[in-house]
């Protein structure tokens, strides 16, 4: 596996793990740690043999937001100049299905990116926030947009102006998590529900995380017509053939991603 300076990789049988990893900042969301992040992203992307992703931080820390230190040096005219916080889409970008396994503080940026996830199992240790009004600030990646879209306006009102962190089971209870699991069992839970996702399909894995996310970019009817393409052309794969099959004759499908 390649070696970076802020990230940790590790290979699962058919899933690729990211361990954010700058212990001493609570995994803060410096340039190199982006930087690293997108790279691994990229080769797990582009590997056949990886079917699902999870990224997750330590038992402290998903991530404790942007680096308030590198921020605090810069102006208007360099975050302009840089589209600051544009290269953190990456990980929305992903078409492989993203599981977020989060402990501790998912804060500012660290919530941002567990919301360009595609399921987010949270540890019961998890605390989730938008803490930038605090600094003067506001959520800059996603935040104000993902956050509304996924809990509604009256929590995200609520963690944007106060910035009042709020605990696992509240996470869960209002929608923001997929599931809230004990501590000490997050990474392998994590792991198990992306090597669940990795045996299936790939294409109507990716095709399914498609529609869904299309859900929050569209009309009502035209996600109905986005997933209704995809639907029929699932038809065409093997593996839909397989599926059928298999589920008929009562054996396990063999997918072959074709
Ligand atoms: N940036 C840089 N360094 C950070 C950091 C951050 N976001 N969060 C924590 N750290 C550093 C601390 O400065 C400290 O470093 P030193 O040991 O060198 O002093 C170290 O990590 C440990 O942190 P604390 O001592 O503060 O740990 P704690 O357990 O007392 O508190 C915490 C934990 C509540 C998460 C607290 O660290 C905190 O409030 N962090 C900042 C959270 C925040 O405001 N995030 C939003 C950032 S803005 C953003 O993300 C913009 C965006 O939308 C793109």
């Amino acid at each position: 596996d390649a070696t970076y300076e802020t990230v940790l990789v590790e290979t699962h049988a058919g899933v690729g793990l990211i361990r954010l990893n700058r212990p001493k900042a609570l995994n803060a969301l410096s340039r190199q740690l982006i930087a690293d992040l997108n790279a691994a992203l990229d080769a797990f992307e582009a590997d056949d043999a990886i079917g699902a992703i999870v990224l997750t931080g330590s038992e402290k820390a998903f991530a404790a937001g942007a680096d308030i230190k590198e921020m605090q040096a810069l102006g208007y005219v360099d975050v302009f100049l840089d589209d600051f916080v544009a290269r953190w889409e990456r990980l929305a970008a992903v078409r492989k299905p993203v599981v977020a396994a989060v402990a501790g503080f998912a804060l500012g940026g660290g919530c941002e990116l567990a919301l360009m996830c595609d399921l987010v199992i949270a540890a019961d240790n998890a605390k989730f926030g938008q803490p930038e009004i605090t600094l003067g600030l506001m959520p800059g990646a996603g935040g104000t947009q993902r956050l509304a879209r996924s809990v509604g306006k009256a929590k995200t009102m609520d963690m944007v102006l106060t910035g009042r962190m709020i605990d696992a089971a509240e996470a869960e209870r209002i929608g923001l998590v997929s599931r809230v699991v004990p501590a000490a069992e997050l990474v392998d839970q994590a792991i198990a529900a992306a090597q669940k996702i990795a045996g299936l399909s790939r294409p109507s894995v990716l095709m399914a995380k498609e529609a869904v996310n299309r859900a929050f970019e569209s009309p009502l009817a035209e996600g109905i017509r986005t997933e209704r393409r995809l639907f029929h052309s699932l038809f065409a794969t093997e593996d839909a053939r397989e599926g059928m099959a298999a589920f008929l004759d009562k054996r396990p499908a063999a997918f072959r991603n074709r």
